[in-house]
C-alpha cells in the first residue's frame, strides 16, 4: 500500500511514517518544513525515515511542499498516486492561533480542503486526517464523546479543526469518499513538539529554570503517549470507514499540579514554579470516551504517563547531548544533515517542491503569496538533494 503522509516531518507525522515503512508499505511524505519550531528537529526527522526505508526496503519520497497549494498537490499526485492520505499536517498550537488565525486557516482549512480535492480526483480510497481533542472546547459534560457537541471551541485552531470536520463529512455526502477524522488528547513522547507542556516541563524542571505554571494547577489533560497515537493512525489507514470520527486519547486524566509531580520524579529534580494566571483559549479539561474508537478501531492505549514520561526523558537527555555535541552555527548544521543524506542511500529518490525566494518571517505570510517550484523528478534524481533544506518557511 501506498500511503501519502502530510507533516511527516513533523511529531506524529514521522513516528506514522516510520511505523508504515517499518511494515514495509511505500510511504511518500509532503511537509512544507516551517519554523514552528526548530527546523533541524524536523530535518532530523526526515533522516530518520530515509533510515528506516532503507533498513526495511521501502519506498520512501519526501517533497517539501505547501498541501494548500494545488499545483503542487496536483504534481505530486499524478506522480505518485497513492491508495491512501493520511494527512496529519497543520499548525497546531492553541495559543498562537489567538495572535495570528490567519496561518491557521491557511495551514489547517485551506490545506486539508485541496488535501481532500486530490482525494476525490486521484481516486483515494481513505482519507484520515488530524482532527483534535480541542473541538470539544468548554465542554463541561465528561468524558468527552464524539457525538457530543463541538459548538463551544474557545481557540482559532480548534475552530479550524472543527472546519476540517465538517468540510471531510461535506465531501464524504457529495462523493462518497471514505474519511476518519482523528481527535488527538495532547500527545507526548519522543521527537515531540517543544512548544507543549511535557517538552517545556522536563526542559525547565532538568536545567534548574523556572516553569510557568497557568491557573491554580487543577486543569486537567489527557495525555496519550505516541505510540498509542500511531497504533489509532495505522487502525484508521488499514480499516476504511465511510465516515467517522474517532477520539484517541489515554482516558485517564491528570490534573497540572500531578503532572508536575510526575516529571520530577522522573526527572528526579523539584520543580521552581512561576504562578501565572489563566491563559486565554485553554480548556480546563480534555477527558476521552474511548468506548467507540476501542469497538470500531480496537484502539486501546498501554502506557501510563509515568512509563511514557520516562521514556520522553530517556530520549530527551541523548537528544541534548546529541545537541550539544553538533552545536554549531545553523548552516553548518544543515551541512552535516544534509552531508550524511549525501553520503548515504543513494537508490532513495527525493522529490523536491521548494519555494523560489525566502520569503519575511513576520509580518505572517500572506498564503497567496506562496511560490513554490518544483524540480522535474529527472532534475531531482540528477541532483537528489537540492534544496531538501532550503531556508526555513513560513
Ligand atoms: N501533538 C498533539 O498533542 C496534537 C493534539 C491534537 C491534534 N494534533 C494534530 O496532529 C497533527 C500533527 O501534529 P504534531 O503535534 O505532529 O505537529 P507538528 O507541528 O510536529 O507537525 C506538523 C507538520 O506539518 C507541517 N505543516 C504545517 N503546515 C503545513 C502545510 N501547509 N503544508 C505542508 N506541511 C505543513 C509542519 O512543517 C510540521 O512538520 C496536526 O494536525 C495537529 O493539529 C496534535
Amino acid at each position: 500500500m501506498k500511503v501519502l503522509v502530510t507533516g511527516g516531518a513533523g511529531f506524529i507525522g514521522s513516528h506514522t511514517a516510520e511505523a508504515l515503512l517499518a511494515r514495509g508499505d511505500s510511504v511518500v511524505v509532503v511537509d512544507e518544513l516551517n519554523d514552528y519550531y526548530d527546523l533541524s528537529q524536523k530535518m532530523a526527522n526526515i533522516d530518520i525515515l530515509k533510515a528506516k526505508a532503507a533498513e526495511t526496503g521501502s519506498q520512501f519520497q519526501f517533497f517539501q511542499a505547501d498541501c494548500a497549494d494545488m499545483t503542487s498537490m496536483t504534481t505530486i499526485f499524478e506522480l505518485e498516486r497513492p491508495d491512501v492520505v493520511c494527512h496529519l499536517a497543520a499548525r497546531a498550537g492553541v495559543r498562537p492561533s489567538i495572535k495570528d488565525p490567519h496561518i491557521y486557516v491557511h495551514s489547517n482549512i485551506q490545506a486539508t480542503v485541496t488535501m481532500l480535492e486530490m482525494a476525490r480526483q486521484f481516486g483515494v480510497s481513505n482519507f484520515v486526517y488530524a482532527s483534535s481533542s480541542s473541538v470539544y472546547g468548554a465542554n463541561t459534560k465528561i468524558p468527552f464523546a464524539e457525538d457530543d457537541t463541538t459548538e463551544n471551541t474557545v481557540s482559532p485552531y480548534a475552530a479550524t479543526k472543527k472546519a476540517c470536520e465538517i468540510m471531510a463529512k461535506t465531501y464524504h455526502s457529495l462523493y462518497k469518499i471514505n474519511v476518519t477524522g482523528l481527535r488527538f488528547f495532547t500527545v507526548y513522547g519522543p521527537r515531540g513538539r517543544p512548544d507543549m507542556a511535557p517538552w517545556m516541563f522536563v526542559e525547565k524542571i532538568s536545567s534548574g529554570s523556572p516553569i510557568n505554571k497557568y491557573g491554580d494547577g487543577s486543569s486537567c489533560r489527557d495525555y496519550t503517549y505516541i505510540d498509542d497515537i500511531v497504533s489509532g493512525v495505522l487502525a484508521s489507514i488499514d480499516k476504511p470507514h465511510p465516515c467517522e470520527v474517532f477520539n484517541l486519547g489515554n482516558s485517564q486524566t491528570i490534573n497540572l499540579n500531578g503532572f508536575i509531580e510526575v516529571i520530577e520524579d522522573v526527572v528526579g529534580k523539584k520543580a521552581l514554579i512561576k504562578q501565572l494566571p489563566d491563559q486565554p483559549g485553554d480548556v480546563p479539561l480534555t477527558y476521552a470516551d474511548l468506548t467507540k474508537s476501542s469497538r470500531m478501531l480496537g484502539y486501546r492505549p498501554q502506557t501510563s504517563l509515568r512509563e511514557g514520561m520516562s521514556k520522553f526523558v530517556e530520549w530527551y537527555r541523548h537528544f541534548r547531548v546529541q545537541s550539544q555535541v553538533q552545536s554549531r552555527p545553523a548552516t553548518s548544521t544543515t551541512l552535516a544533515l544534509n552531508s550524511s543524506l549525501l553520503s548515504s542511500h543513494h537508490t532513495l529518490n527525493f522529490g523536491i517542491l521548494k519555494r523560489s525566494e525566502p520569503e519575511p518571517l513576520t509580518p505572517p505570510i500572506s498564503p497567496r503569496s506562496k511560490k513554490l517550484r518544483f524540480e522535474s523528478a529527472n532534475e531531482t534524481e540528477a541532483h537528489p538533494h537540492d534544496g531538501l533544506f532550503a531556508p526555513p518557511l513560513a
